[in-house]
């Protein structure tokens, strides 16, 4: 929208003049409503006239402090499909609006408020499943659980994307989920088992017997390996049709291993749903990750410790031996996290920018998709720097007075770090640089 279709050019006098139905809604609509709207994650609604009129003073102030809508990464280093991101005519607009009085306007000029789907980001799924209800007791710690969600399909079915929906959005840190697939036959009761696993008091052999996984022979089951994950303000990142998706079995299982429950200071509960999108036939070209840094392929530079009262760099590279098609980056670091940047280095030495994150938001935590496929020649050096801030100026760091806080092997504690990048790629093909990554 450019600043001249905002003008009201019939207005009495030549004064720009800004009405709520006919300006403001539509930007409300883009750029706030997919959140703030009923059942979803966020505190309050924007979608209605009222809606904005109550909160209008923060509205205007978390729009010009570029809070809202959320979006860590860069745009001045690179670009993502879906950027939540304002155009600078569209907050000249509000703030415009608010000097002249924050005007309702002309019922008839407003446009229909947008349909979302209730309870999932990416439209409607073809199933959801639900996890059963699991208590978390209110004794500020943390919880690291195993379960598994059995299914019957009606018949093996391509699974395009799943979607995790958080029950308790405060709580769920993180979700790692991969697929278990059972062969016909090959278990009665694929649905036995106990319901939760507590991951802290039982490795995951033993939390794989607790939870039956096994076939009726004895033998493990097909494990289709991290079909989907969840971090704080994650969105499922669906690619168009054909890209991206795997095979399930008629009967199988989502087994989550694990979700992180963060501390909780009171009694309550969660109940997370998964919403399936199916695709109907086999992609074409199936995606695959690596994770740069902790748990990764490549070492962080130095060991990942932060001294107390110390802002830190850490560094980790990794040389790509062939030629592939980046889909999507996700940088990950906990409270300490600050700045995070990633490039590439080509064997010509042309930087490609990746991402950039200048003020890192622990609650903002995406998967960013390349608006295109981005081609990573052979030979190119993946360089990812995450600097952290473990000095009492961190509003986040969760120790005061600081405390060393380092990477534990296997931990995924708030209170430890992790410095990682997680790449979507597929092995390159001539054309794929032209190939746009919007989901259709
Ligand atoms: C990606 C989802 C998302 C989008 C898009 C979004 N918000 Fe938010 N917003 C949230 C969530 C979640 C919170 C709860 C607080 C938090 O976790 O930061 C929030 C909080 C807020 C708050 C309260 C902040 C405070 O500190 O009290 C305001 C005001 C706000 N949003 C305004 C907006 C406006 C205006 C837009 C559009 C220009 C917008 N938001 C777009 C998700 C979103």
């Amino acid at each position: 929208m450019s600043a001249c279709n905002l003008v009201n050019k019939d207005s009495a006098n030549d004064n720009l003049h800004f009405t709520f139905t006919e300006h403001i809604a539509p930007i409300i609509y883009k750029n706030c409503s997919p959140c703030h709207r009923p059942g979803s994650g966020a505190p309050f609604d924007l979608i209605t006239f009222e809606d904005v009129k109550e909160h209008l003073k923060t509205v205007q102030l978390t729009i010009n402090e570029r809070l809202m809508p959320p979006w860590p990464a860069d745009t001045a280093y690179s670009h993502f499909r879906d950027e939540k991101v304002m155009t600078k005519e569209e907050i000249f607009a509000v703030n415009k609006w608010i000097e002249e009085g924050a005007v309702e306007g002309d019922n008839s000029k407003l446009p229909s408020p947008p349909v979302f789907y209730s309870g999932s980001l990416l439209g409607k799924p073809d199933l959801t499943l639900k996890m059963k209800p699991y208590k978390i007791s209110g004794d500020n710690k943390d919880n690291f659980i195993m379960l598994k969600i059995p299914f019957e399909l009606e018949k093996d079915t391509f699974i395009r994307a799943i979607e995790i929906i958080p029950g308790n959005k405060k709580l769920v840190h993180h979700i790692n989920a991969h697929l278990i697939q059972y062969s016909a036959g090959a278990k009665k009761n694929y649905s036995s088992g106990k319901p939760f696993v507590d991951t802290e008091k039982s490795d995951k052999l033993h939390a794989f017997e607790a939870l039956e996984l096994k076939n009726d022979d004895g033998t493990y089951p097909l494990l289709t390996p991290s079909v989907t994950n969840y971090l704080p303000g994650v969105e499922t990142a669906m690619y168009p049709q054909g890209i991206g998706g795997f095979k399930a079995k008629k009967n199988g299982a989502i087994l989550l291993d694990n979700i992180h429950y963060g501390p909780s200071p009171i009694d309550t509960s969660d109940e997370t749903e998964f919403n399936i999108f199916f695709a109907p036939k086999a992609p074409a070209r199936p995606t695959t990750e690596f994770i740069l840094g902790t748990s990764g392929i490549s070492p962080v530079v130095p060991t990942l410790i932060i001294p107390p009262n110390e802002v830190k760099t850490f560094v980790t590279r990794f040389k790509v031996d062939s030629d592939i098609s980046l889909l999507t980056v996700n940088p990950h670091m906990h409270l300490l996290g600050k700045k995070f940047v990633a490039y590439g280095i080509t064997p010509g030495n042309d930087t490609l920018h990746l991402i950039r994150i200048n003020n890192w938001d622990f609650r903002w935590q995406y998967f960013y998709t390349f608006e295109k496929m981005m081609k990573i020649p052979a030979g190119t050096e993946i360089v990812v720097e995450g600097t952290f801030d473990n000095t009492v100026n961190n509003p986040l760091n969760p120790f005061n007075p600081p405390r060393t806080v380092s990477e534990r092997e296997g931990s995924m504690r708030t209170t430890d770090e992790m410095f990682q990048l997680i790449c979507t790629f597929l092995p390159y093909q001539s054309g794929d640089e032209n190939i746009s990554l919007k989901a259709k």
